[in-house]
């Protein structure tokens, strides 16, 4: 069951030789996928041999197998993790009766909504980085950027699969507008909005693998726990990948910081600009920017939406199964954040509907704990400086602080202090300019732009100078 099977058209785990319909319904879709591969995944290197991984098996002891590919040769297929014997549904009004193998009749609607929500970030992210390739800082990130991609491609089949598999017509039909809206645009945008935004250059790009992508690795494992026990073996898989993702945009930042550092010492200045590096305001600026457009993407505070997903069975928390309460949450509470006059304070809610902001807890303390990270570099290079997280309040466009502004320190500002001071705190123009000014593409093996040190080991064990994409 572990074993995948390559010899078939769509590499899968899930007997889909067995499945006449299924398979032919994936079948049809394959080539559409590959024709929005080839228009918006990355430009200019559909060519190369690129130094990939693939899942050869999903079990836990060494699923990977690295070898050059072309991307447009990879095998993108259908991946479940090893079911679980007598899974019960864990929470919510349907806990202790079994796991749904089908869709519950009552629950499709909200299911396939779910589904198609999730999916839909997959292949936007693709496009969001289409174009950073050309301005890579080594061949290493080059790959790296590669990887993600092909991976979040294997996502938006993970769940065409269950939207084919599960949806009927309906599924088919959710299928193929997955491929049809793009990240952007004005008239068929993605679902949600951190997905419309650009990507324009690689701290950018870091950042969002840090703080968009961890956005997803939260939703998945809230999916993981979900009743319908295809979402969630497919999900325990995609958590897998995820990680890589994690540690592609936490790194990232952190050699940028580090860099950064190393060049404040040598030439006894802040203002590394004219050194080729970032300076550390500006990461800070970055932070700040992407952290909070991420943290929209949990939705409301209170949200009866997600009430219901919980009692559906359908969507859990983080580690659900590590909880230690009844999994119904009925009559108990929660510490929401909460806006009173102009202060922010917190306020106990129903823990029912209170159920997005408990997993951007979790969330922000996941990020903190990168954050302390990058801030121990600062701090082993002696330098008096702390990046942090800005406050949930600031800039959010979602929930109980979408009509205020608040500064990164938690402060409610007035219209006229925000206009003043939003440039200190957000990327101008200029930083943008700036950072865009330092992307210069380097591809000889080893060597490493400017403004980034080199990581300190390469992939699959590999040296740094290998050519880990081939570009002759
Ligand atoms: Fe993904
Ligand atoms: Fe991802």
């Amino acid at each position: 069951m572990a074993g995948i099977d390559y010899t078939e058209r769509i590499p899968n785990n899930v007997n889909l030789a067995e499945n006449r319909r299924l398979q032919r319904a994936l079948e049809d879709w394959q080539p559409k996928f590959l024709e929005w591969w080839k228009d918006m995944g990355p430009l200019g290197f559909q060519a190369k041999d690129v130094y990939l991984r693939t899942a050869v098996s999903v079990d836990a002891q060494g699923w990977a197998n690295f070898d050059y590919v072309r991307m447009p040769d990879y095998r993108w297929g259908i991946f479940l993790a090893e079911p679980e014997p007598e899974r019960a549904v864990n929470f919510g009004d349907h806990k202790g009766s079994p796991a749904w193998q089908e869709v519950p009749g009552e629950y499709r609607g909200v299911l396939r909504r779910l589904i198609v929500t999730q999916g839909d970030t997959e292949p936007a992210s693709v496009e969001q980085q289409q174009h950073l390739g050309r301005t890579c800082p080594s061949l290493y990130d080059l790959r790296n950027l590669f990887q993600v991609n092909v991976e979040e491609g294997r996502h938006l089949w993970a769940m065409v699969y269950l939207l084919d598999a599960h949806f009927g017509r309906d599924g088919r039909e959710e299928s193929e507008a997955l491929l049809q809206r793009r990240s952007g645009n004005a008239d068929k945008p993605r679902i949600l909005g951190a997905f419309n935004e650009p990507t324009p250059d690689w701290l950018s790009f870091f950042m969002f693998c840090f703080f968009t992508d961890r956005d997803g690795k939260y939703q998945l494992a809230s999916l993981a726990e979900s009743g319908f026990d295809p979402l969630s073996r497919t999900c325990r898989f995609m958590l897998t990948e995820e990680a890589h993702h994690m540690f592609v945009g936490e790194s990232g930042v952190q050699r940028i910081v580090q860099r950064t550092c190393e060049l404040m010492r040598e030439h006894r200045t802040e203002d590394v600009r004219k050194h080729g590096g970032i300076d550390l305001a500006t990461i800070q600026k970055y932070v700040n920017l992407h952290c909070s457009v991420s943290l929209d993407l949990f939705g409301s505070e209170v949200s009866t939406n997600a009430a219901n997903f919980y009692t559906m069975g359908l969507k859990g928390r983080f580690e659900e199964m590590k909880k230690d309460d009844d999994h119904t949450l009925k009559g108990a509470t929660y510490s929401v954040a909460d806006l009173a006059g102009d202060r922010i304070g917190t306020r106990e809610e129903a823990a029912l509907v209170s159920l997005n902001e408990r997993l951007r807890d979790d969330y922000v303390a996941d990020c903190q704990r990168g954050v302390n990270r990058w801030n121990q570099v600062i701090r082993s290079h002696g330098i008096d400086v702390e990046l942090r997280l800005p406050h949930r309040a600031f800039r959010r466009a979602i929930g109980s602080f979408a009509d205020v502004k608040v500064s990164p320190d938690g402060r409610v500002l007035s219209e006229a202090e925000w206009d003043a001071r939003h440039h200190d705190w957000l990327p101008t123009a200029d930083d943008q300019a700036f950072v865009g000014s330092l992307m210069q593409p380097v591809t000889e093996p080893g060597r490493f732009a400017s403004w980034i040190a080199a990581p300190p080991r390469g992939i699959n064990g590999r040296p740094l100078e290998f050519e880990y994409v081939r570009l002759g």
